[in-house]
């Protein structure tokens, strides 16, 4: 598994863990090389995804690929499709690429490199599975922090804007079955929640934590200033206003359907994850 000690990374291995799949973890750094062990990969090792001529004896000892390319990452082709010749001189028996929702969506360029690498794999001659996350609903957390500290949290886009988030949880145990299943082979899997606007989440956060909470609307320029200011660099500002733009116009939706299929349970909602989260945090303060 690449990109094995970033968030994605972490909630796959821990789910691959409850299904005793043995995971080789790629790190980008020697001191991750531990919590990859803890969370049962059973081996880490480190690689840098900018040096592809490590890629082929990096993957000794593989039969199968997930790959998870750093978020937003402006070299994400290059980085596939080195990955793919890597992995095809190896010999593996399947790649699994951690896509996105609606890859096809050009005005995103983020989703089009990744529409890009899915091409690549098609066209690789390897078997492949293709597994296509919505947003994550742990992307609520700064606003979950915002809205407890000081009751509301700002977004650069429509506050009713649907979006399909989904439990990044509910995606690792979904991943975990494709990988066990070799009938997956070949399958496409876009993973979605129930569409819900920020306005719906104000909502639920307000009922859990038994105060007004407001979803506020500010304009994409004053966010892009204070991402800079917070050191975000120029492509992944101009990726995220492309994003937030196309958000605006049109949401972010998708079926549920495909991932409880996956689970033989109906997906974790934003209601039962914020529960969940306030009772972390009284835990945390007992
Ligand atoms: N966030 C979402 O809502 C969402 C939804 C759908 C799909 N996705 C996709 O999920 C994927 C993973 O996102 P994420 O936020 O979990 O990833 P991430 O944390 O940005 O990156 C994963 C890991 O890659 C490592 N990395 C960065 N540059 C590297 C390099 N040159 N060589 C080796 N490793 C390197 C990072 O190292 P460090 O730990 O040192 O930074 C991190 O541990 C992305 O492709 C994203 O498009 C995300």
């Amino acid at each position: 598994m690449t990109g094995a000690a970033g968030k994605t990374g972490r909630a796959i291995l821990s789910a691959l863990r409850t299904r005793g799949l043995a995971c080789l973890a790629w790190v980008r750094r020697p001191e991750q090389i531990e919590d990859a062990l803890s969370r049962g990969a059973v081996e880490a090792r480190v690689v840098d995804l900018s040096q592809p001529e490590t890629f082929v004896s990096a993957l000794v000892g593989a039969d199968s690929v997930y790959h998870i390319c750093p978020n937003m990452h402006p070299d994400e082709v290059v980085i596939a499709s080195e990955l793919l010749a890597a992995a095809a001189r190896q010999g593996v028996e399947r790649f699994v690429l951690h896509s996105v929702m609606h890859p096809q969506i050009e005005a995103m360029p983020h989703h089009w490199r990744k529409m890009r690498v899915e091409e690549l794999l098609l066209s690789s001659g390897l078997t492949f599975s293709l597994i296509q996350p919505s947003a994550y609903l742990q992307n609520l957390l700064p606003y979950w922090r915002l809205a407890r500290n000081r009751g509301n949290f700002e977004l650069p886009f429509s506050v009713d804007a649907p979006i399909s988030m989904v439990d990044l949880g509910d995606v690792a145990a979904a991943v975990a079955e494709v990988l066990t299943d070799p009938e997956h082979a070949f399958g496409t899997y876009p993973l979605a929640g129930r569409a819900q606007s920020h306005r719906d989440v104000a909502e639920i956060f307000s009922s859990v934590l038994g105060r007004p909470i407001e979803a506020r609307r500010i304009p994409v320029d004053r966010w892009a200033e204070s991402a800079r200011a917070a050191g975000l660099t120029p492509g992944r500002v101009d990726d995220l206003i492309s994003m937030f733009n196309h958000y605006d116009r049109h949401g972010f939706v998708g079926s549920p359907k495909v991932l409880e299929s996956l689970l033989g349970r109906p997906v974790v909602g934003i209601d039962t994850w914020v529960r969940r989260l306030a009772q972390r945090d009284a835990r945390a303060a007992e």
